[in-house]
């Protein structure tokens, strides 16, 4: 996000002119979409998508790994879930698990991890044959295309997120958009979200991105460490809270988004296939998805560390969700049936994230891989057999 546009987001916070009409009528365009709502996070666009799909009490088949906020969305929408396991070799879904847990399902959750399209047709042709709704969470999917549209532009409704390190915006707040009739079922959830008119919201939106394109730079990554109230780069459940529309200034910076995603993920993909050109020498860290691609949204690039080590934060890298979602307590109350998910379990202690933004230099790319040859002496314990974990 640059400084200019982060100034027009100040203006807007300190009562400037509102740009959420024309953040809406952007996002039908750039997502192809009929309408779409705009709200205080992603989480709670999905949890009014679950609501609108499932409705309390109806089941919704869901990834078993990936972010919390998943979980959180279905327990203020009051939905049940049945949990599909995901490939640890590609983060897709498993298709077995996948095709198992749809069955009874009134919705089906499609995610593109860090911005790897999922395989969309699979799940169109799964959602058609059990007459489920197909919600595409594209909340990681910023800058992301699939053919000639940007993901975001697949699901009956589709999230979308503009929070910290999404690709898009950054300042908070997300989207539902809704496609053919789901549009009516939008306005009817529309009354039920409450304004974001606080000045203390508008200023948030603001001082996030400041405070992220700071601690973003290579040497700032220390920082988050020592202000550990900050919470940057940890996974925490959170309860579900109010039903929220965004905040102006939130709006501005995503609109400002939605305009340059995709020319921003052009950089974020180089980053990427310059480090796994690197990873050859980095002992035991292999990319995980199609290694080189030119659709993704590298919102970060997710590897595999087949011996589990201690995460180098100092050089940008970071543990990934640390729990497969099924072990969460939240989960537990609310989950239908007991089928393994190994690849979520194996994912939750062996993937890690290495940093695409544009601060991040060959330099830095260097002491991640120098860090990685040297891995034998940061205590490696035991050797994973992926072959024999992954896909259950
Ligand atoms: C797949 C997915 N869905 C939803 C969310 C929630 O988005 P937000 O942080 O805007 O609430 C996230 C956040 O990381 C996510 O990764």
């Amino acid at each position: 996000m640059d400084w200019r546009t982060i100034g027009s987001a100040a203006v807007t916070a300190a009562g400037g002119p509102d740009p959420r009409a024309a953040l809406v009528d952007r996002l039908r365009s750039a997502y192809a979409a009929t309408d779409a709502l705009l709200t205080d996070s992603g989480t709670t666009a999905l949890r009014l998508a679950l609501q609108i799909a499932a409705g309390a009490g109806g089941t919704v088949a869901m990834p078993a790994w990936g972010c919390f906020d998943l979980v959180s969305a279905a327990v203020g929408a009051g939905v049940r879930l049945s949990f599909y396991d995901v490939d640890p070799q590609t983060l897709a879904a498993d298709d077995a698990s996948l095709a198992a847990a749809a069955v009874g399902a009134q919705a089906i959750v499609m995610v593109h991890p860090f911005g790897l399209p999922a395989p969309i047709q699979r799940f169109r042709d799964l959602a058609a044959e059990h007459g489920a709704r197909l919600i595409e969470d594209a909340a990681m999917a910023g800058g992301g295309q699939y053919g000639d549209k940007a993901l975001g532009s697949f699901g009956d409704l589709s999230v979308l997120s503009f929070g910290r390190g999404k690709g898009i915006g950054g300042g908070g707040g997300g989207a539902l958009l809704a496609r053919g009739s789901f549009a009516n079922s939008l306005r009817e959830v529309r009354a039920g979200v409450a304004a974001s008119s606080s000045r203390a919201a508008e200023w948030r939106a603001v001082l996030g991105v400041v405070a992220h394109r700071v601690l973003a730079h290579p040497y700032a990554y220390g920082i988050p460490r020592r202000i550990p109230m900050l919470h940057l780069g940890e996974t925490r459940y959170h309860q579900p809270g109010d039903v929220r529309g965004i905040s102006a200034a939130a709006a501005r910076l995503a609109l400002a988004g939605v305009i340059g995603a995709a020319a921003a993920a052009e950089p974020r993909r180089a980053a990427a296939a310059a480090m796994i050109a690197k990873l050859v020498r980095a002992d035991g860290l292999i990319a995980v998805g199609p290694a080189v691609r030119d659709d993704w949204g590298a919102l970060r690039l997710p590897v595999l560390d087949r011996q589990r080590r201690e995460s180098p934060r100092h050089v940008g890298v970071w543990p990934s969700y640390p729990r497969a979602l099924p072990s969460l307590p939240a989960a537990q109350a609310i989950r239908l049936d007991a089928r393994p998910t190994p690849g979520a379990e194996l994912l939750a202690t062996a993937l890690r994230t290495v940093p695409t933004h544009a601060a991040v230099t060959e330099r830095d790319r260097e002491a991640i891989v120098q860090w990685y040859s040297r891995g034998a002496v940061h205590g490696v314990e035991h050797q994973l057999a992926f072959g024999a974990t992954s896909n259950g």
